[in-house]
């Protein structure tokens, strides 16, 4: 499917959002439970974030749970508490092998213990890898990154006054380039919270296809969409 593109000719962008999102609608389409959804996105995750890395992306930022999903029911929460533990644990020897560092931004609070414990084993295990970054937002929120940071500032008792926003974006969760390209899967046209400093100038990709369903080729076909875009950062080119 992918043979008649010619990747030589495409534009890779340095770090690509993705807003993991149609889980639960791709189970009800299916007679599925909201739970079999999350298993399949989850499972689509791993090959898409080698995939994505192998064509030449440094950092492929994953939004799998936002501080606003703990308003969830308890039964989906915890489904996904448990995916996160076995995601991050039973891949730590894939994530090895493939050279991927991997990283994480959100708050700690309310995450389960099982979890963090898992996260923060993954991120010393890998901290040395070079082959590209998977960055998951996990209990993350764009606000609420905001916040932190100012906090951070605050508590380090830095100059505001002269205060700039390069030094600022190292203040937040990560010191991350800002998102090149921002894909949300499943039609919806919304951030939802996700990176709303990082995502300033990012171009932006709305499939209609479910998070289940976005395999390789799906992504291929969005490198050749932002290959096609022209970004001018307010800039008049070709004048
Ligand atoms: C995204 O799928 C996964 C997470 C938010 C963790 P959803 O669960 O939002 O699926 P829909 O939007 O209900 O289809
Ligand atoms: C955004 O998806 C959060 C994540 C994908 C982790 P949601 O499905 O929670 O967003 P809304 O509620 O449709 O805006
Ligand atoms: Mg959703």
């Amino acid at each position: 499917m992918e043979t008649d593109i010619d990747f030589s000719q495409l534009k890779i962008p340095n770090h690509v959002g993705i807003i993991v999102d149609g889980n639960g609608r791709w189970a009800k389409e299916r007679g599925l439970t909201r739970m079999q959804g999350h298993d399949a996105g989850f499972e689509n995750l791993k090959s898409l974030a080698k995939h994505m890395l192998k064509r030449g992306v440094k950092v492929a930022s994953f939004y799998v749970f936002s501080t606003e999903n703990f308003k969830r029911s308890a039964e989906e929460v915890g489904h996904l508490m448990d995916i996160f533990v076995t995601l991050y644990k039973r891949n730590l020897r894939d994530f090895m092998e493939n050279n991927i560092k991997v990283i994480f931004s959100g708050r700690d609070e309310p995450l389960p213990k099982k979890v963090m414990a898992a996260r923060d084993e993954l991120v010393e295990q890998t901290k040395n890898n070079t082959g590209g970054i998977v960055n998951f937002c996990l209990n993350y929120g764009g606000r609420a990154e905001i916040v932190d940071a100012v906090k951070k500032l605050a508590a380090d008792g830095v100059d505001i006054a002269n205060l700039t926003e390069e030094q600022f974006g190292k203040y937040l969760y990560q010191d991350l380039p800002d998102v090149d390209f921002m894909i949300r899967t499943s039609g919806e046209l919304r951030l939802s919270n996700f990176m709303l400093w990082q995502n300033s100038y990012a171009e932006f990709y709305f499939p209609e296809t479910k998070f289940p369903d976005f395999h390789e080729a799906d992504f291929d076909r969005a490198i050749v969409e932002y290959t096609k875009r022209d970004r001018r950062f307010g800039m008049i080119k070709n004048a």
